[in-house]
């Protein structure tokens, strides 16, 4: 496995301005990712876990410290050099999925590609390619609405991985699935994990947590606990 880093955080905090005053909610995170991990991500409701995933995801700019994705140093980027970064290297899924409920399934997924100027073709058949490989080529032309939960959530998946990035980055992605179609999805993440796309998730659920190769625990804006938690499997 390459040992480049992906991820570089140091010394990072994250304070909102609220009427009550300032709100720290990330204090002094360092972490650092290499390509081809696969992170869990716990802690308490409130204790900074999406909020560090809005900062990875350049979505949210921190307070104060360092944060390098695939080596560029995001605080010293333009917005569009941000962008670009951001599309050209993240793939995000989200609970909730945010599919767009006019737009059947093969549009909801081809939309990133939109974004990126790739010709109305390419997307049909990339989306169609990773519709595919998720189980879902046969409901292509379906509403978000006509399908299940776990199925909705494997279109965010595949809408995700649509622009073939290097990291993924879920929060609770089995948050509202069935503990079955919760592994399911889990599985779909081993195997991206095996092909060296680095995957960092959120989860409350220890087992969904078990897939991973290493647990970072976040306690009040801080993370309290980074250890590996099994060997990669010999291929
Ligand atoms: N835009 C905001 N303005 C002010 N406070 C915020 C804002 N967004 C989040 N917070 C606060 O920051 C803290 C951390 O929120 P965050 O959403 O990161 O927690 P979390 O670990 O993801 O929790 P959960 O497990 O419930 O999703 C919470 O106390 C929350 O109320
Ligand atoms: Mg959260």
């Amino acid at each position: 496995m390459g040992e480049k880093e992906i991820i570089r955080v140091e010394h990072l905090d994250k304070t909102y301005q609220t009427r009550a005053g300032p709100f720290p909610v990330l204090k002094d995170v360092s972490m650092n990712v290499l390509q081809g991990e696969f992170v869990a991500i716990m802690g308490p409701s409130g204790s900074g876990k999406s909020t560090f995933m809005n900062v990875l995801g350049c979505l949210d700019p921190p307070t104060a410290g360092l944060y390098a994705l695939d080596g560029r140093n995001v605080g010293e980027l333009s917005s569009d050099e941000r962008a670009a970064l951001r599309n050209r290297t993240i793939g995000f899924v989200f609970q909730g999925f945010n599919l767009l409920s006019r737009m059947n399934l093969l549009d909801n997924v081809a939309l990133p590609l939109v974004y990126a100027g790739v010709t109305r073709a390419e997307r049909r058949a990339r989306a169609h390619e990773v519709l595919q490989r998720v189980g879902l080529a046969d409901h292509a032309q379906s509403l978000p609405s006509e399908i299940s939960g776990g199925e909705q959530q494997r279109v965010a998946i595949a809408r995700a991985l649509v622009t073939h990035p290097r990291l993924i980055l879920a929060d609770e992605p089995t948050g509202n699935l069935d503990s079955k179609t919760g592994a399911g999805i889990m599985t779909l993440f081993e195997e991206l994990h095996r092909e060296q796309i680095t995957i960092l998730v959120v989860t409350h659920d220890a087992g969904v947590a078990a897939h991973a190769l290493r647990l970072v625990r976040f306690l009040d804006g801080r993370i309290v606990e980074d250890k590996r938690t099994r060997q990669e499997q010999p291929a």
